[in-house]
């Protein structure tokens, strides 16, 4: 036979990681192809956003106090309903949604969790920049038959497979289920993800930095000292970086795990000036790009420490985020040690 006409698609990387685990169940396989399966129908609604007539907004706010588009609730619909009767969930948690939502009685339930973004940067999805979906995935703690909410409030460190779709100029799900970090492009003539970028690693160093500069007079002194620092201009150390931010995490994301550099949403003080609270959402933004970030070679912090550390408090919990290459991400850490203390 000539070299395989295929070439690998996501179905066949996901078997090959499975018969790579002797002990797996094939649970995980069946998770993973049916995140596909609602990226797929995710991606056909935003591609013709504008003809579907599902822009703009419902006229309602959601747990966040953010005003809810229609997409945010087609999205969520559309992975709520790929994930409750599978059987291999046990409880859900998406951003949408105040609560953790249960498995459907007349569904059974499975060894694992899933806390999901349904559609990330919803905000830019009016004006036709790229959003996306982020899920993490965790293994079922809870001794009851159904899940809680300690199942979905595990720290990133858990993590047994997490990743995000991005719905931009193609269609892109990257995820890693611990095993390197892999990049698959939807085909759309065949409906199916094939291999694009196997083994996504982000440079040690880069030369970005990403992050809303408008918040500058909000963050604490390390943070601004560090953004200052990389603006100035050195060229022995690479300096001053260029800024790229698009408003979008998953896009931000996905151009730091494959150019490098340095993403940040840091905490402000706008609503204490004593404690600096984050925007990004730790279960399903802030912990799956941490686990991606690590998976590609590089670092995912607070500020203070690994995000993947973190034990969450609460489902909507929010935490500084500053994630990508690991040089960067470690002197941003330096910098907020020497001017906010340790
Ligand atoms: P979401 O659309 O899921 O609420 O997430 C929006 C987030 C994230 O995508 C992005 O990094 C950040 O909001 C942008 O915030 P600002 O507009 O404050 O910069
Ligand atoms: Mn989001
Ligand atoms: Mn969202």
């Amino acid at each position: 036979m000539t070299e395989n006409p295929i070439g690998v698609n996501l179905t066949r990387h996901i078997h090959q990681t499975q018969q790579a685990h002797p002990e797996a169940t094939g649970e995980l396989s069946t998770i993973l192809n049916q995140i596909a399966l609602a990226a797929k129908i995710v991606s056909r609604k935003v591609n013709r956003a504008g003809l579907a007539d599902v822009l703009g907004y419902t006229g309602t706010e959601n747990i966040q106090g953010e005003e809810v588009r229609r997409l945010d609730v087609l999205a969520n619909d559309v992975f709520i309903s790929a994930f409750d009767h599978l059987g291999n969930f046990c409880v859900m948690a998406s951003e949408e949604v105040d609560e953790a939502i249960p498995i459907p009685d007349e569904y059974l339930c499975g060894g694992y969790s899933v806390a999901f973004d349904p559609l990330d940067g919803s905000s830019n999805i009016d004006a036709n920049v790229s959003v996306g979906t982020i899920f993490a995935v965790h293994r079922k703690i809870s001794f009851g038959p159904r899940g809680d909410n300690s199942d979905l409030m595990q720290p990133g460190n858990r993590l047994v497979a997490a990743g995000y779709v991005v719905y931009g100029s193609s269609t892109m799900l990257v995820m890693s289920t611990g095993n390197g970090v892999h990049g698959f492009t939807l085909d759309p003539e065949i409906g199916e993800f094939l291999e694009s970028h196997r083994d996504i690693k982000i440079p040690e160093k880069g030369k970005i930095y990403s992050c809303n500069e408008g918040n500058y007079g909000y963050w604490t002194e390390g943070v601004r000292r560090y953004v200052d620092h990389i603006k100035e201009s050195d060229e022995a150390s690479g300096r001053p970086y260029s800024t790229r931010y698009i408003g979008s995490m998953v896009a931000d994301m996905h151009r730091t795990l494959l150019y490098g550099g340095i993403f940040m949403y840091p905490g402000d003080l706008k609503k204490d000036p004593t404690t600096p609270h984050g925007k990004l959402r730790l279960l399903y933004e802030c912990a799956p790009m941490a686990f991606l970030c690590e998976h590609a070679g590089g670092a995912a912090s607070t500020g203070r420490g690994r995000v993947l550390d973190v034990i969450p408090e609460s489902l909507h919990q929010r935490v500084p985020f500053f994630a990508g290459s690991t040089n960067d991400v470690r002197e941003l850490e330096s910098f907020v040690a020497k001017y906010e203390g340790a």
